[in-house]
């Protein structure tokens, strides 16, 4: 990573109040958001089922903002062009929902989005290597995904920088997913996370901008 770039906030809209959506992310926005995180599920690939296209569509009004959809959904080459269509600038896949990876994240650079390779914390590493540098991004899961506000694996760790290794001098940024809060924050940074979602670390605050700029404070921002 080019410790000059900035890191990136991606609040995760699950942990929003769903039915205030479009004045959340507008809240997030004010408050210093750099990407607006949705989670995909499909009940299949994931027990438990979240929002789908018309909900990303009618919230695109609100804000200019990227939005990063996380498909935790099994085939889902089958829906890349609606997620473009919608409105969504970044999209990570699973490894383990993507026989043919390489082609999957270049269908979704053709179409204009950023391409995300997502991880389980129980999959192995070396899976990615056959499509790291087709990715823009790499995802690494702190937490088994289907759900918002679960405790935070702290063997994710040790996977980021395992990961950075791998990435070596490419530009790829590192995303991590699940549990991070202004406690870990900057330990994710350490470990080689540029790109924080954060769910609950921030919807369970009050007030949104104090808890961004607590959790900016807490990583290397605090002293550039
Ligand atoms: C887990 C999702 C995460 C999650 C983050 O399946 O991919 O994005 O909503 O929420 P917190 O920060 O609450 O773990
Ligand atoms: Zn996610």
């Amino acid at each position: 990573m080019s410790r000059e770039n900035r890191i990136s906030i991606a609040p995760s809209i699950l942990a929003s109040d769903l039915s205030r959506l479009g004045e959340e992310i507008v809240a997030v926005e004010k408050a210093g958001a750099d990407i607006i995180h949705f989670d995909i599920m499909d009940g299949h690939f994931v027990p438990n089922i979240s929002i789908g296209f018309p909900i990303i569509e009618s919230v695109r009004k609100v804000t200019s903002l990227p939005f990063d959809a996380h498909l935790m959904i099994s085939e889902p080459d089958r829906f890349l062009e609606d997620f473009k269509r919608v409105g969504c600038n970044w999209l990570s896949v699973h490894i383990e929902t993507c026989p043919h990876i390489n082609r999957t994240l270049n269908r979704i650079k053709e179409l204009g989005m950023k391409a995300g390779l997502a991880i389980n914390p129980g999959s192995a590493l070396s899976s990615l290597d056959g499509a790291m540098s087709d990715a823009d991004f790499v995802v690494v899961m702190s937490v088994n995904p289907g759900f918002g506000g679960q405790k935070f694996l702290p063997a994710a760790y040790d996977r980021i920088r395992e990961v950075r290794k791998k990435i070596g001098t490419s530009k790829t940024r590192i995303q991590i997913d699940g549990g991070i809060k202004k406690h870990n924050i900057g330990a994710a940074e350490a470990a080689g996370a540029d790109i924080m979602v954060v769910g609950t670390g921030l919807f369970s605050s009050t007030n949104y901008s104090e808890m961004m700029a607590s959790l900016r404070n807490s990583t290397s921002e605090a002293s550039r």
